[in-house]
């Protein structure tokens, strides 16, 4: 063969692997957990509040619990790129530069995070990465940062699909592995798509600290916290190990009520959702650490098996949801988002679960299975007897399932 042909093929293979190198294929396997800024700082951040932050993930236990990412959001840039196009920090906010930051969170043994915009600006109106794909993510790449947080704002034009894929093809470029976070909102159903391209995608608007939508002006309504677990309930198939569908981040300790702070919680553990907390960690009440470090909650979220809760039926009231989880267990999750106090009466015999998208069943009349409840951490007898409970208004009864013998 000639050297002009070997030259060719050569090309062509390298050409092709290029086009198809999309996301890393190797992060995100669980369902990511960390803190952002932007649920309570918003633009009111600087470098000290986020070496703050990083020092209590730790401090608090947090780190230990599983939260591993700080994530900086909007309004961290300079009004203006550098002579040659390079996004640049505002350098009041941060004077020391995104890598000293970057190196500082990575000194406590945590990962960073950063955010930009498909669009010519980010949201709040800095420089954002349309046109300079390639060129930011080197800068990522070179402060180390660890994940990406991608919005949607002034993209009029833009295709989703195309600007999404760009920036994942720009990151792996890099070399370096960095979490994709795709948040546009919900509005290209990116579930349908973008699993080969980011590992985590919002499916709705921007979160509320509150149960229910709180208008916040006339055109800005943020969703409230059941409105989102109901979009959620239908997109089950499309999560996975390194594809997650993000309910947004979480509002625990922002002020709801304590019994809708464990809802919250408990259903974003239910959903396989990212975990990532957005309340003020300095100023955090021991009732809020203890919900967000509760290890039985946090392990349904991140078991290996990556299935997000089916939502099998509403009884007496009270919704409820199921998430197969590896080694034949089951989390059962009764929620209540009534305004009164409900009553259950379940008989887990008289309920063969059939779930047809991951192929598993539980039968618990072939399987006696002992029942733990995971927020009071204790167990509360087997499947064979009737489970009566009251649950409070807006609260929920979060139960393991474990078979008596079983390996799977
Ligand atoms: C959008 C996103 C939010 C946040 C802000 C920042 O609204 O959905 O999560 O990142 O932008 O401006």
């Amino acid at each position: 063969m000639t050297k002009k042909i070997l030259c060719f093929i050569a090309c062509f293979i390298s050409l092709s692997i290029s086009a198809y190198c999309q996301k890393n294929e190797h992060l995100a396997l669980t369902p990511p957990m960390g803190w952002n800024s932007w649920n309570t700082f918003s633009s009111e951040i600087n470098e000290q509040l986020i070496k703050d932050m990083a020092d209590k993930l730790v401090a608090s236990g947090m780190k230990n619990a599983g939260y591993e990412y700080i994530v900086i959001d909007d309004c961290w840039l300079s009004h203006e790129r550098d002579s040659i196009g390079n996004l640049q920090a505002d350098p009041i906010k941060f004077p020391s530069g995104m890598k000293a930051v970057g190196d500082y969170i990575h000194s406590k043994g945590l990962k960073f995070g950063m955010y930009n915009c498909a669009g010519t600006m980010t949201c709040a109106g800095y420089p954002g990465t349309h046109g300079y794909e390639y060129q930011d993510a080197l800068s990522y790449a070179k402060w180390g940062v660890d994940y990406l947080k991608y919005d949607w704002c002034y993209t009029d034009g833009i295709n989703a699909k195309e600007a999404y894929t760009t920036m994942s093809k720009a990151l792996t470029a890099t070399g370096r592995p960095i979490v994709f976070s795709i948040c546009e909102w919900g509005t290209s159903m990116p579930w349908k798509w973008a699993a080969p391209v980011a590992h985590l995608w919002r499916t709705t608007g921007d979160i509320s600290c509150s149960w229910v939508e709180k208008k916040m002006s006339e055109n800005f309504i943020p969703l409230g916290i059941t409105k989102i677990i109901d979009i959620e309930a239908n997109l089950r198939e499309y999560a996975g190990p390194g594809h997650w569908n993000d309910p947004d981040m979480l509002e625990v300790g922002n002020g709801l009520s304590f019994n809708e702070d464990k809802t919250h919680f408990t259903m974003w553990a239910m959903l396989a959702a990212p975990l990532i907390a957005g309340n003020d960690l300095r100023k955090m009440s021991k009732q809020t650490l203890d919900i967000l470090t509760n290890s039985n909650v946090i392990a349904i979220d991140q078991d290996s098996l990556g299935i997000q809760a089916l939502h099998y039926m509403v009884k007496d009231s009270v919704e409820i949801w199921v998430k197969p989880l590896v080694g034949g267990n089951w989390a059962f999750c009764f929620f209540n988002r009534s305004e009164q106090k409900q009553k259950i009466n379940f008989d887990f015999a008289s309920h063969i679960i059939n779930d047809t998208f991951s192929h598993r069943i539980l039968n618990t009349n072939i399987l006696k299975y002992k029942i733990y409840d995971l927020w009071e951490r204790k167990e509360i007898g087997y499947t064979n007897k009737m489970l009566k409970y009251d649950i409070p208004s807006h609260s929920v009864l979060l139960l393991k399932l474990s078979p008596n013998k079983f390996t799977e």
